[in-house]
């Protein structure tokens, strides 16, 4: 099956985009982590998951609460993303966030906020996979372009017409909403 340096880098031909995972801790600390590994799992039940590795020192904060929100990074949040994936240190510092439904902080500028419960943990070897219920959802920012992860170096996509048409077709969404809702 080759090492697990082969295992890495193939795997790493897998483009993702970055979300931060917070959580709100009882005596009111925030604690938060990047992850690559987020991805949808079930429209009904809504369930998402990621992948904590074991190794993590904040995951065993976030289990421990049972709450948590996703907030899924947009192009310009690199800087943002690099202060989350670091052990240690106060990484919401000079970052701005509210705090969600579920007291899980919702970070400025992200291109959405996904709360949810913590629904199960599965074991996935050196990793877990944590299983989310969703609770609260909210989309941002549309027509802004997403921050990736390719071959473990940041990216973004080219601005297109196509973003900005599906920016344009996500309001016109809205207002047919909120025009059936009135
Ligand atoms: C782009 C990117 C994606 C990452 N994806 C994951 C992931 O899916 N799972 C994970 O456990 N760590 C992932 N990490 C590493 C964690 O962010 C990092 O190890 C962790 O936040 C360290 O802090 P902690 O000890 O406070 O958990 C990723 C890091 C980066 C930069």
């Amino acid at each position: 099956m080759g090492t697990p340096e082969t295992l890495k880098s193939v795997l790493a031909s897998f483009c993702t985009g970055v979300a931060v995972i917070t959580a709100c801790e009882g005596d009111g600390r925030p604690v938060g982590m990047a992850v690559q590994s987020f991805s949808s799992v079930s429209l009904d039940p809504p369930l998402v998951c990621f992948c904590p590795a074991r190794t993590s020192t904040t995951w065993p904060s976030i289990r421990a609460v049972g709450a948590f929100a996703v907030n899924i990074l947009a192009a310009d949040q690199q800087e943002l993303c690099r202060g989350f994936a670091v052990t240690g240190g106060d990484k919401f510092a000079g970052v701005p966030w509210r705090a969600g439904g579920n007291g899980a902080p919702l970070l400025d500028g992200v291109l959405a906020s996904i709360e949810c419960d913590l629904e199960d943990v599965l074991d996935g070897g050196d990793h877990e996979i944590a299983l989310g219920r969703v609770t609260a959802l909210t989309a941002h920012r549309a027509g802004e372009p997403p921050l990736l992860y390719f071959r473990r170096s940041y990216g973004r996509l080219p601005r297109s017409p196509r973003l900005a048409a599906s920016a344009s077709m996500s309001s016109s969404m809205a207002a047919a909403r909120s025009r059936s809702e009135a």
